[in-house]
């Protein structure tokens, strides 16, 4: 059974559908997704998955189903054990049906490269991924063989110039699923055209990180929607 998810701004509706919730969210640009705690918490016991609930991972698996490319920091790849990037069987009918891949390209962004070419994140993935990296990094000719390995920034991967390259390959509808580092660069680079953040049910206090983490940065940004599902909401802002 799916997780009921209401939309209560700008309008109400209940219960609705997959392709309701997709028809608000499939459109180019680059989108991130985080959970946080009502407190601010973006983890539980060093991990997001601790926070999220099943309406939350329905609303995740759709924002996969949209994105022609699912971007993720190393340091999340690392901590979240990612493997390859698939999406469920119903995401790859639907992209199927609609046109797209089955599966949307997995990019990973990293200056040290500490990252295995012979995990199934490269040897099992259905569509060849990307490594996000800088003219600095050492070792990026052990992936050659694996991934497209794309150069965008010297001292750190630059968020503009790593989205454009992306645009250049059709990849138009950018999903990042974080970590905090990775979207405190994005910020900083002002490369973020949409927020989705679910906040869950919970206070965490303690010392969990927020869902941005970096220099100072302030960006203004406008309610698009409200979902909730019981005690979860979904709240998505946009660009001014
Ligand atoms: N609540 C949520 O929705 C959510 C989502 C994602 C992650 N998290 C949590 O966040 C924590 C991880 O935080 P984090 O800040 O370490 O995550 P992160 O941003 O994924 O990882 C940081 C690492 O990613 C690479 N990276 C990020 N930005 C970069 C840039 N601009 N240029 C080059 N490399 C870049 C670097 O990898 P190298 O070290 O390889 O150079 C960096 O050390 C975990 O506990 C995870 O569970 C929560």
């Amino acid at each position: 059974m799916t997780e009921g998810i209401d939309r209560i701004w700008p309008d109400g509706a209940e219960r609705l559908t997959d392709d309701e919730l997709l028809a608000a969210i499939d459109h180019e640009g680059v989108r991130v997704n985080f959970v946080a705690s009502i407190d601010g918490a973006a983890t539980h016991d060093g991990r997001s998955g601790g926070l999220s609930g099943p309406a939350d991972q329905r609303y995740f698996e759709l924002l996969r189903r949209v994105a022609d490319v699912v971007v993720v920091g190393a340091g999340t790849v690392r901590v979240e054990g990612y493997t390859a990037m698939r999406v469920s069987d119903a995401s790859a009918a639907w992209r199927e049906a609609h046109g797209r891949d089955r599966h949307p390209v997995f990019a990973i962004v990293s200056r040290s490269l500490e990252l295995d070419p012979a995990s199934a994140i490269f040897t099992d993935a259905p569509v060849r991924p990307i490594l996000l990296t800088t003219s600095r990094a050492r070792g990026a000719s052990r992936f050659e063989a694996v991934a497209d390995v794309v150069v965008a920034g010297d001292e750190r991967v630059d968020g503009a110039r790593a989205a454009a390259a992306l645009r250049e390959r059709g990849l138009t509808r950018v999903l990042c699923e974080g970590g905090p580092t990775l979207f405190g660069a994005m910020l900083a680079d002002d490369a973020v055209d949409e927020l989705c953040l679910t906040v869950e049910p919970s206070l965490e206090s303690g010392a969990a990180v927020r869902i941005a983490h970096g220099a100072d940065v302030s960006r203004a940004m406008r309610l698009a929607s409200v979902l909730r599902s019981g005690s979860t909401l979904f709240l998505r802002y946009a660009r001014p």
